[in-house]
């Protein structure tokens, strides 16, 4: 009954969504000017790398922060780590398995998360790492009875749910492939974080931060976006106390709403050195003044607990919003940055994220990195691995092997694993 209640929803949902007249032709897109990246606010034109990074970078991450995605606080609050298992002998003896419970407290309130890690028992020494979230909680991104279930899920999900099945969502994380090829994974569940409702905010990390306030919110808060990208950057935290993760080779991939905020972590914390978005469409590498899928007002419709409050104001009036996201793109040079489209996944723009990364260029020049020569996209599985990668691959909505296949490679070359 539960799940027939919730596919009566997703059905409603997904029809208000058809009502609003999403384009999906290309003909019908606007003409639009992105906003200057290299143009600072006084109309001076950056040159340099140093000039970008101590001029025009700072007022791009000053947008971004009080106009999209919030701002994230400069006070920390604690964290503690505890390790609840650890399988020296997992994925047939290749990895070693461990789960570490993170509690987050500010001394009166706490809230908990699991992170899950599994790192290659060969090569010995230090190995680069990929960071990411999973949607469904750990347990789904394996069969592995041990695997605990993430804490977070409890609040989004009734027992029941079919988020509750275990390895529901393994074809995500090819942890045989990723470990194979050398690298470790750590990934907790992104509920654990901000459990993906509005209603649920109380039960947030955010919650934990001075000045937190459930009746009111200021138009530059940080919303969940905000608090995801701010949970990895505490996941980092916890790889440098690891002795086997090189912390100079992490790297951070998202998924789609996980795209978004792994685009805007790379932004703000430089020690991821690569940055990966997966079908991260509107809000993530997407150019928003496209309006192609989806846009800024459905988002903030469908997501109200998302972006920060200001960000509503460019519901339908993209051409207002003082950013666009090659600049978020460019926020990260000159680490590397990677975008990745599925051909079917229409609704996330796939040649409005291609763009992102080709506009992003201007910036990785100035440091005379290799960017994407042409806006003409490539074909599908074709990828572009210089500093800044791109591919398109067949199919739908979804992180498949070949997008991780791409991802260890453009790691590879980076990382030179
Ligand atoms: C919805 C949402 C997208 C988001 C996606 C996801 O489709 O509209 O913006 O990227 O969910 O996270 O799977």
């Amino acid at each position: 009954m539960k799940n027939l209640t919730y596919f009566i929803l997703c059905l409603a949902v997904t029809s208000i969504y058809a009502q609003q007249n999403v384009n999906y032709d290309e003909s019908k897109v606007p003409a639009y000017t992105l906003p200057e990246l290299l143009k600072c606010q006084n109309g001076e034109m950056v040159t340099t790398a140093e000039e970008w990074e101590k001029q025009r970078r700072p007022e791009l991450m000053e947008l971004f922060a009080s106009h999209v995605y919030g701002r994230t606080p400069a006070e920390s609050i604690d964290v503690y780590h505890e390790l609840l298992t650890e399988n020296p002998e997992a994925l047939g003896g290749k990895a070693t398995c461990r789960q570490v419970k993170f509690t987050f407290s500010n001394g009166n309130k706490k809230t908990e998360a699991i992170l899950l890690m599994y790192i290659p028992n060969k090569p010995k020494g230090k190995v680069p790492v990929f960071v990411g979230y999973n949607f469904n909680g750990n347990h789904s991104t394996t069969t592995d009875t041990t695997i605990l279930y993430s804490p977070g899920l409890r609040l989004v999900r009734e027992p029941g749910h079919p988020d509750w099945e275990r390895g529901n969502q393994t074809n995500r994380w090819p942890y045989d492939m990723i470990i194979g090829r050398g690298y470790a994974v750590a990934t907790m569940c992104y509920h654990d974080i901000f459990p993906d409702k509005p209603e649920l905010k109380d039960h947030s990390v955010i919650s934990l931060f001075p000045g937190y306030d459930p009746q009111k919110t200021a138009p530059d808060d940080w919303q969940a976006i905000g608090a995801w990208a701010l949970g990895s950057s505490r996941i980092v935290d916890f790889l440098e106390t690891q002795k086997e993760i090189d912390t100079d080779k992490i790297a951070i991939m998202g998924h789609s709403r996980q795209g978004k905020a792994a685009l805007w972590a790379g932004a703000q914390d430089p020690r991821f050195r690569i940055v990966i978005s997966n079908n991260s469409g509107c809000g993530g590498a997407a150019l928003f003044r496209r309006k192609f899928g989806e846009t800024i007002e459905i988002i903030n419709k469908a997501f109200p607990h998302w972006f920060c409050e200001n960000f509503h104001q460019y519901n339908n009036k993209e051409e207002w919003l003082p950013v666009d996201q090659h600049q978020l793109l460019a926020l990260i040079a000159p680490r590397k940055v990677y975008v990745a489209s599925a051909e079917e996944d229409l609704w996330a723009d796939p040649r409005g994220e291609f763009l992102a990364a080709y506009d992003a260029g201007p910036v990785y020049r100035l440091y005379g990195l290799e960017t994407i020569n042409q806006d003409k996209m490539p074909g599908l599985h074709k990828p572009i691995m210089g500093d800044i990668g791109y591919h398109i691959r067949a199919g739908k909505h979804d992180v498949t092997e070949y997008d991780w296949a791409c991802f260890l490679d453009f790691a590879g070359k980076h990382f030179k694993n």
